[in-house]
């Protein structure tokens, strides 16, 4: 089965004809031996070998080991990320998905040598038909399955996926990407980073990053079950992610005279910016794993 994987800093999305998966949390750790019987079955099936070492990944690797998605540069030159991409293609088995054909994604800025190591990886694993493509075709993809103009001839589009460590934002012609048209800024850390520094006094010790997330999509922050009363620093951070992410669109469209039809947004971190311009939102946070996919079957 042809089935699209987006390994993304906060979380591994994937998507087959059979549908979308539930995420993965992106984080792994080295195993360790779990003495309850039947919490060590569980782990067992969230545990992959990498170079004859055992490692637990998802849900497992958070509750055991405590940690968090890492935010980073160099994901994919990590163990962590080798470990993701051998536990997605373990989830796919567990899920009845018999792979043949994969798509999977590395940030637009990524050149071709980084694409080769990702591809190099999932054949590592047993994958022999991989294409590895920038993330925002994926967005793209996915989007043009409900709108065909975006990637029709003629057509002129700007896509922007908000993700946890960064946003991409990329150009297509005629539903191709155009040579370096593209720019990387912060993603939904940016808005956290913003976040816990206005809290400092309000708050005793640090919050965690999920926490600070929460407070952004609900506008409510819980912290040692007690609500902190700071709608002002909420708003004042969404708005900050908001103007890096308006410049740096601006600055792709103003180097392209202003020929721009319409901007896809995508990526889990889409309801928390506001942009000046109207936006076709390429639905749910599994968009580019879903135009991945759909790239897959032709392969
Ligand atoms: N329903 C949700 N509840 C809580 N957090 C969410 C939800 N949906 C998305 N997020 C958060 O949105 C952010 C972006 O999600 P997304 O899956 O697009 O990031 P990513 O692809 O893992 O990151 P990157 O693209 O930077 O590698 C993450 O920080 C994630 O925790
Ligand atoms: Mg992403």
């Amino acid at each position: 089965m042809s089935v699209g994987i987006d390994i993304g800093r906060s979380g591994v999305k994937i998507v087959s004809k059979g549908g979308t998966l539930p995420i993965i949390p992106a984080i792994a750790c080295p195993a360790v031996s779990i003495d309850d019987r039947e919490e060590a079955l569980r782990v067992s099936r969230e545990t992959v070998v990498v170079d004859g070492s055992p490692w637990m990944y998802g849900s497992a690797a958070a509750i055991h080991s405590g940690s968090e998605p890492g935010i980073y540069a160099g994901f994919e030159q990590t163990v962590e990320y080798e470990v993701l991409i051998a536990g997605a293609l373990k989830t796919c088995i567990q899920n009845g998905i018999a792979i043949n054909k994969v798509v999977a994604g590395v940030p637009s800025e990524a050149g071709q040598d980084v694409k080769d190591l990702v591809a190099g990886l999932f054949r590592k694993h047993g994958v022999e038909s991989i294409r590895v493509i920038a993330q925002p075709a994926g967005a793209l993809i996915a989007a043009a399955q409900v709108h065909p103009e975006l990637v029709a001839e003629g057509s002129s589009t700007a896509i922007v996926d908000v993700g946890r460590y960064s946003t991409d934002i990329a150009l297509s012609q005629n539903g191709r990407p155009v040579l370096g048209a593209y720019a990387s800024v912060p993603g939904v850390r940016l808005a956290v980073d913003v976040l816990a520094s206005s809290l400092r006094g309000k708050i005793t010790g640090t919050a965690s990053f999920e926490v600070l997330e929460t407070a952004l999509r609900t506008g409510k922050l819980v912290y040692a079950m007690k609500e902190i009363h700071c709608t002002a620093e909420i708003a004042a951070a969404k708005e900050r992610l908001s103007a890096d992410i308006k410049r740096t669109l601006q600055t792709l469209i103003t180097r392209q005279r202003g020929n721009i039809q319409a901007v896809v947004l995508a990526g889990g971190g889409a309801e928390l910016i506001t942009l000046d311009v109207p936006v076709i939102v390429a639905a749910g946070r599994h968009a580019v794993a879903r135009g991945f996919a759909l790239l897959a079957e032709g392969l």
